[in-house]
């Protein structure tokens, strides 16, 4: 129970891998502040949580916004008292995978969620953290944040961004008591994949064959990685994007 009483944060909590993680840190007695848009998908997560006897809010926060981001660390620490740990989780994939067709909208609701949600993120974090003198932060990147495959480009250059992003904020406060990795799941049973493969089972069989294991994680499968890289289990580990992708970038 390393992780009991710790008061983790959770972007993108709503759904996916982020409701996972949400439910996995509750099961290990964490304290959890699940962070998203949507209210019924946030609350849903925390009644799960509760349902099970754990402990959650939720704050509705829109990664992209400076003041909502500001006020989710405000609210985690006004109620929890603290912020131990964040996994900084809520991203989007465009629509058109060929770069020819993505628009300057995509490029800008890309790069904003996923790269600008993840860099406001870590400075609010980071900010309550230097005051306590301890916290642990994991980002998420993808395989794509390391190789890419033959779509969706700007995806691809949004995560690779994140890896970089992770590797210099680590640096930067390695000497602060505060830890910064990431996790780069290749494909995981979610929504996104629902949507980026148009629930297609020839997609989804094209998809689970890149994958030397044979199949397609699930998002319980990152979760644990991510409990293990912000926990007490990973104290010599920063600044590094550790994959869980069933050998994807092993080829
Ligand atoms: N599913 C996969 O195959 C896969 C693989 C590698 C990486 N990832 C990454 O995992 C993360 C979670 O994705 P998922 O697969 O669970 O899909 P998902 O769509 O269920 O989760 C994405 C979450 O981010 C939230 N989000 C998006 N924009 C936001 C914003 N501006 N502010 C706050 N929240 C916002 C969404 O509402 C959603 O809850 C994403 O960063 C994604 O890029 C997913």
């Amino acid at each position: 129970m390393i992780l009991q009483d710790k008061v983790v944060l959770i972007t993108g909590g709503t759904s996916g891998i982020g409701r996972a993680t949400a439910i996995a840190y509750a099961q290990q007695q964490a304290k959890v502040v699940i962070v998203g848009r949507r209210i019924d998908e946030g609350e849903e997560t925390v009644r799960l949580i509760k349902e099970a006897g754990g402990e959650a809010i939720f704050v509705q926060a829109d990664v992209t916004k400076e003041a909502d981001v500001k006020a989710m660390v405000d609210k985690a620490v006004s109620v929890f008292g603290r912020l131990d740990i964040a996994f900084n989780n809520a991203g989007t994939v465009g629509e058109n995978p060929s770069l020819i067709e993505q628009t300057e909208a995509e490029y800008e609701r890309t790069m904003n969620v996923n790269i600008k949600g993840v860099w406001l993120s870590m400075k609010h974090e980071i900010a309550q953290m230097l005051k306590q003198g301890s916290g642990s932060i994991v980002n998420m990147a993808s395989t794509v944040g390391f190789v890419a495959y033959p779509i969706q480009p700007l995806y691809a250059a949004s995560k690779h961004a994140v890896v970089g992003l992770t590797k210099a904020a680590a640096l930067q406060y390695a000497k602060a008591g505060i830890r910064i990795n990431a996790v780069g799941p290749a494909a995981i049973q979610t929504d996104m994949l629902e949507a980026a493969t148009g629930g297609q089972d020839e997609a989804k069989a094209y998809i689970t064959g890149l994958h030397p294991i044979g199949r397609i994680g699930t998002p319980l499968e990152v979760a644990n990685a991510v409990l293990f890289l912000s926990s007490d289990l990973a104290s010599f580990v920063t600044g590094e994007t550790l994959m869980v992708d069933g050998g994807y970038v092993a080829q």
